[in-house]
Order: structure tokens, then sequence, then C-alpha cells
């Protein structure tokens, strides 16, 4: 039977590459974006892969909109197999003393407060259909401290927290729940911290013992391979996909 994925900020960078990805190994994909504009150019891409997608409108930090995106997709395909909450964003690139308190309570709202409505609706949804799959964004920042990101740091710790203890919550029930850990891949996110003056692209690659940023497809295919059937004994794992960053 096809199976179904939903992939939060699923127009850009490391979405846009997982929501490929796994078209193209035959899921039914929901690809969900805050931005209504973004879905003739996500047709276009699916189209130019001789793929097809589904398009919702979701402001992540709305549970009720969530809920519904969720509800809306079982209704249409029968279950949900999958989720991946990518949706992220990062500010507040500055030494602590210099941060402003809103970009903090903006990432908790998008990263942390979105990844839970994601795995909360969806884990109630897939425990009515015999289980699933959850794989969550977390970050090199999600395991260590990072300079000039503090407050980054903070929301990527939290999902791996929620990764970590939704695992266990529902191990012995047909839901595993994974979280991948990218080191600094070549997206808009990454831009915007280069953009801000904190960090050059040279400096940004000399931290990966492999001395240069990753590709959005290494990112797609480690949340492919934790979601899909391609394993079945991983619950719980944060997975660094970080050209050596953790090996240090
Ligand atoms: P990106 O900026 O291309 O993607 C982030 C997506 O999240 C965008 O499509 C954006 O519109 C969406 N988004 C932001 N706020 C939202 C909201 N309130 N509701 C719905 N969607 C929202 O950047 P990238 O790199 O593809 O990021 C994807 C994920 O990967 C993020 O969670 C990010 O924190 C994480 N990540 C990225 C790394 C990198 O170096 N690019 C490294 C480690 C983690």
């Amino acid at each position: 039977m096809t199976r179904t994925v939903i992939i939060t900020g699923g127009t850009s960078g490391i979405g846009k590459a997982t929501a490929l990805y796994f078209a193209k190994n035959g899921y039914k994909v929901v690809v969900t974006s805050r931005n209504p504009n973004k879905e003739a150019e996500i047709l276009e891409d699916f189209e130019k892969e001789e793929a097809t997608v589904t398009f919702y409108e979701l402001d992540v930090t709305k549970e009720e909109l969530v809920k519904e995106v969720i509800n809306k997709t079982v209704a249409k395909f029968g279950k949900l197999d999958s989720i991946v909450n990518n949706s992220g964003i990062s500010l507040g690139n500055a030494i602590l003393g210099e941060t402003e308190s809103d970009e903090l309570k903006q990432m908790l709202e998008t990263n942390v407060m979105g990844v839970y409505y994601g795995m909360k609706h969806a884990i109630n949804a897939m425990l009515k259909t015999g289980g699933g799959t959850i794989v969550n964004l977390a970050s090199i920042a999600g395991i260590n401290g990072l300079y000039a990101t503090a407050l980054y740091n903070a929301s990527k710790h939290a999902v791996v927290g929620l990764t970590k203890g939704a695992s266990l919550d529902y191990a012995t029930q047909g839901i595993r729940v994974n979280a991948v850990a990218p080191g600094a891949i070549k997206t808009d996110i990454l831009k915007n911290a280069i953009e801000s003056g904190t960090y050059d692209v040279s400096a940004i690659e000399a931290l990966h013992p492999i001395n240069r940023l990753g590709e959005v497809e290494d990112i797609a295919k480690a949340i492919y391979f934790l979601a899909s059937e391609e394993n079945s004994f991983m619950t719980g794992t944060i997975l660094s996909v970080d050209g050596g960053y953790n090996a240090r």
C-alpha cells in the first residue's frame, strides 16, 4: 500500500529535497508552507520530476491549523504514515547579552511548539491507524553549543528532548520517533546567518572535518531512512549528518 508523508516547510531547502525524495520512492507527499504563493512553484517542481504533490497552507505555530492539515491528510489518503517536522527559523545570531528576547520567543513558537503540535496530532492520528513514524529536524546546534547561537541552541535542544521523550512514550505502540542533526547545509537559513555577518562561508566549512557544507540531498536521504521501512529498529535516535562535526 502506498504510504503518505507530510513535510512541513517543504517548499524550500531541506524540506523540498526531502519531499522530492519521498515522492521518488513512491510516497504520496503532502507539502505544507505558510506562504500560499509557493503552491504553484512546488507543483511545477514536482511536475518536472514526474511526481505529484498535495499542497496545504500551514503556519506551524497555529495548533488548530496543524491538527486540521493532519485530519485533511488522513481524510484524503486514509492514513498518515510519516510526518517530517522540518519548519524552522534561525534568529538572534549574536552573543547572548546582545540578543533580543522576542527572537527567542519566535524561535520557541516555531522550532519547539510547531514541532510539538506536529508530533502530538500526528501521533494521535497514527494511533488510530496502526502506527507511523516521526522525524524532527534537530541540528548540530541541538547537541552542542555554537558561538553566538545560544537561542537557536535552546530551541534545537528542545527538539532533541521532545524526540527522545516521545520515542519512549510510543515505543511499543508502533510509532518510531527520530531526529536528524544536520551540520551546516547550503540553504536560505544559513544564507541569513552569513548575511547577518556572524559567520563567513569558509569559517563555517572549517567547522566540519570534511571541510565543506552539506547538500540538502544528504539530509533528505537520512530523513527517508529514519521514516521509511528501510529501518524498523531505530527510535529515539538523533542521527548526525554533519561532515564529522560530532566526531571531535
Ligand atoms: P529553509 O529556510 O529553506 O527552510 C525552513 C522552512 O521552514 C521554510 O520553508 C520556512 O518557510 C518554514 N517555516 C518557518 N517558519 C514557519 C512557520 N511558522 N510555519 C510553517 N513553516 C515555517 O532552511 P532549511 O535549512 O531547509 O531548514 C529546514 C530545517 O533544518 C529547519 O528546522 C532548520 O532549523 C534545520 N537545520 C538546518 C540546517 C542548515 O544548515 N541549513 C542545519 C541544521 C538544521
